[in-house]
């Protein structure tokens, strides 16, 4: 009897913490850079794109429903059982946290627009970072599932922290999204054989200025600094990039709300919006942070269309190309802005030769927010193409083939 109750108190604690690692981590979530543990093309996750395009573009919808059971529905759909099960649990014990509750209900604007949802989530993951309190933080660690228990005490305990937490916009920098930026490149680079300097719009923390110090797997083409701690290996459909060198000369970049990767508040912040159960996207941006520290990127603080207008006035040197990126960047201007900046880039464009080519890299939703496409335009010709159909993450890219 009691060799019996010994095992059923085993096989109880083993199920207990296989139903934890499956909340933290999902039945089949797979490490996206391991390559030998990508899915076969049945599974393949662009199937899932529907959703994910949905939840990526904020369609508001929210009605008289909880904004936080909408995003967990999403959450669960997008692999990250964990995340959805702390929104679920955020809304049955919302009323613990009076000044929190208060500021939701009086949101003015759109709650799905602003996604308070994730800032709620960044604040509560903040918070298991501190440790504070102690049963969030083991509730992040798998020590236990007790969702309602731990996240009403931290409702409790930590209201005027969320609070202040959800007066600010998420603030992302997504390091997967330099495989595609990269790729790109590769394709200018085999137009012209010479090195680039890069200037980008809406950096972040600018973790993206780094991208010639990861590590890629782009289709069959490997290129970057192998040794890097940060590996860019998204899965790949179609054909494979160009080979060619990654050299880049110089990177530069522009925010209107730059976050300094040496302020530890700044980092931690970053580190706070990456989902606790996406181990890949946190791991990635946790080296790329260490990276940064080594080598700071350079963004200036400042509205971009009017930085782009004075870098572009100084003409490169001969022999150098020059490209202008932006990722997930667009969405944020106002149509004014969109057409300064295109007439900024078609002026300098014009001037643009052979020597001293201009290449524009943009990772954008499309306008009826469909889908993100990788679309490179190179100057002195003027010609667009889309090179591939890119998960907003980057976790995934569709090339096209050349027509
Ligand atoms: C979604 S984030 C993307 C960050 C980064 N490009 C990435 O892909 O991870 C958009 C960034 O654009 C910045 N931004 C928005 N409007 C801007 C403007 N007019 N000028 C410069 N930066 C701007 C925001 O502060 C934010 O850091």
């Amino acid at each position: 009897m009691e060799k019996d109750a010994k095992v059923a108190v085993t096989e109880y604690r083993e199920q207990r913490q296989e139903r934890i690692r499956t909340a933290l981590h999902g039945p089949e979530r797979r490490e996206v850079n391991d390559v030998a543990a990508r899915p076969r093309r049945a599974e393949e996750p662009w199937a899932r794109a529907p959703v994910e395009y949905e939840w990526m573009t904020k369609r508001a919808d929210v009605g008289g429903g909880s904004e936080f059971l909408r995003q967990a529905d999403r959450c669960r759909a997008m692999g990250s059982p964990f995340v959805a099960s702390v929104l679920e649990a955020v809304d049955r014990q919302l009323s613990r946290a009076p000044i929190t509750a208060a500021m939701i209900s009086g949101w003015e604007g759109d709650p799905a627009a602003a996604a308070i949802a994730m800032r709620f989530n960044g604040a509560l993951n903040a918070l298991a970072r501190r440790g504070a309190p102690a049963s969030l933080a083991s509730l992040y660690n798998g020590e236990h599932d007790d969702f309602d228990g731990a996240i009403a005490e931290a409702l409790a305990g930590q209201d005027s922290f969320i609070a202040n937490w959800l007066t600010h916009p998420p603030q992302t920098n997504e390091v997967a999204r330099a495989g595609a930026i990269v790729a790109a490149l590769l394709t200018a680079r085999a137009r012209w054989d010479m090195p680039f300097e890069l200037l980008d719009l809406g950096s972040s923390a600018g973790l993206n200025l780094n991208l010639a110090r990861y590590a890629y797997r782009l289709g069959s083409v490997s290129v970057g600094d192998p040794e890097s701690p940060v590996r860019v290996a998204p899965l790949w459909r179609g054909p494979s990039p160009p080979v060619a060198p990654l050299e880049i000369v110089s990177a530069r970049g522009v925010d209107l709300q730059p976050l300094d990767v040496s302020n530890p508040d700044h980092r931690e912040r970053l580190l706070s919006f990456a989902w606790a159960d996406q181990q890949g996207r946190y791991k990635r941006l946790e080296a790329a942070l260490q990276v940064a520290s080594a080598h700071p990127p350079q963004v200036d603080q400042g509205d971009a269309a009017t930085w782009l207008a004075e870098r572009l006035e100084q003409p490169q040197p001969e022999g150098r190309g020059r490209a202008v990126i932006h990722t997930m960047f667009l969405q944020y201007l106002s149509d004014e802005d969109r057409r300064r900046i295109d007439e900024t880039l078609d002026e300098a464009g014009a001037k643009a030769c052979d020597q001293r080519p201009l290449a524009r890299i943009s990772f954008e939703w499309t306008p009826d927010r469909g889908r993100v496409e990788l679309r490179l335009t190179q100057w002195p010709t003027g010609s667009t193409r889309v090179l591939a159909i890119c998960h907003p993450y980057g976790d995934w890219l569709e090339w096209q083939p050349s027509r």
